[in-house]
């Protein structure tokens, strides 16, 4: 192998959007969004209502599923941005077909006020995706930019994985996910690593293979985390100029427990 592409082969491992480039449209199978969208619709639903929602920025929206959505929920204007070129490919293929004023950016969260620009009633980060952000001032960074696209009585609802609870337990696995194909049955399990600051999450995908033996072949494919607490996200709010409103344990707008909720979701708006 050439020097360059040994380059660009490693440049594309430490890149989070290298990861979603690989998965692609595999994201949406492991997902199983039917059930995801009618758990977290009642809460989105209240959100909107609340705070007159009439145009939504989401942000790391991957192939656009809670942007279509929220079409549908009677947002008027929506925009999707990611870091990764193929979602964002695959949600404009998508848009073209459901229709709706929907746009999508390829951009990093830290550029989005630059590629995006405008003001939005309601800036989401959905899906853990904050957490594929590795250091603080590119967390910080962000939650400015989502500050400066929120309109002035607008909020930013981020929802993450609850990183407290996890690193206590050192809880590794989430629990596998099927899915059935034409060429025979899939299954999605992510598992992670823990090193000292950061984690390595770790997604196989098994295919069983077709024929009367019962084989299996997998891939694995990784990329690391920053596991942030819910300490240093305050921290890092306050410092972007964002106040804390409401805090909850998962898009299920259950109340937000430390030691156990599954996840941590939170409202904010400009300081
Ligand atoms: C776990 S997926 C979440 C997708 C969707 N929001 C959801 O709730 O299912 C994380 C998404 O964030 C995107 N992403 C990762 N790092 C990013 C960055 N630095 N800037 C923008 N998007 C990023 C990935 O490409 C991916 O589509």
């Amino acid at each position: 192998m050439n020097h360059n592409k040994m380059k660009d082969l490693y440049a594309e491992s430490t890149r989070n959007g290298g990861f979603y480039d690989h998965l692609m449209g595999e994201y949406d199978q492991m997902m199983d969004w039917e059930s995801r969208l009618a758990r977290e619709t009642p809460f989105l639903e209240k959100v909107i209502a609340e705070y007159k929602v009439k145009s939504v920025l989401d942000a790391g929206c991957g192939t656009g599923r809670h942007c279509f959505h929220f079409l549908t929920l009677g947002v008027e204007e929506v925009v999707g941005a990611d870091a990764s070129e193929k979602v964002i490919e695959v949600a404009r293929a998508r848009a073209q077909a459901v229709g709706g004023e929907t746009r999508f950016v390829q951009a990093e969260f830290t550029e989005l006020a630059h590629k995006v620009g405008g003001s939005f009633n309601l800036v989401t980060c959905l899906g853990n995706s904050l957490s594929h952000l590795l250091t603080y001032d590119d967390l910080e960074l962000t939650l400015s930019n989502f500050r400066q696209l929120t309109t002035s009585h607008g909020a930013v609802l981020v929802h993450l994985m609850n990183w407290d609870r996890r690193l206590a337990r050192q809880d590794r696995f989430i629990p596998p996910k099927g899915y059935p194909t034409a060429e025979g049955e899939k299954l999605f399990f992510r598992f992670f690593d823990f090193h000292e600051e950061l984690v390595t999450m770790n997604l196989v995908i098994f295919q069983k293979e077709e024929g009367p033996d019962l084989k299996w072949s997998h891939r694995v494919i990784s990329t690391t985390l920053r596991p942030w607490r819910r300490e240093i996200l305050l921290m890092a709010l306050d410092d972007a100029g964002l106040k804390l409103e409401r805090e909850y344990g998962g898009l299920d707008a259950s109340p937000y427990h430390l030691m156990n909720s599954p996840d941590f979701v939170f409202l904010t708006r400009r300081a």
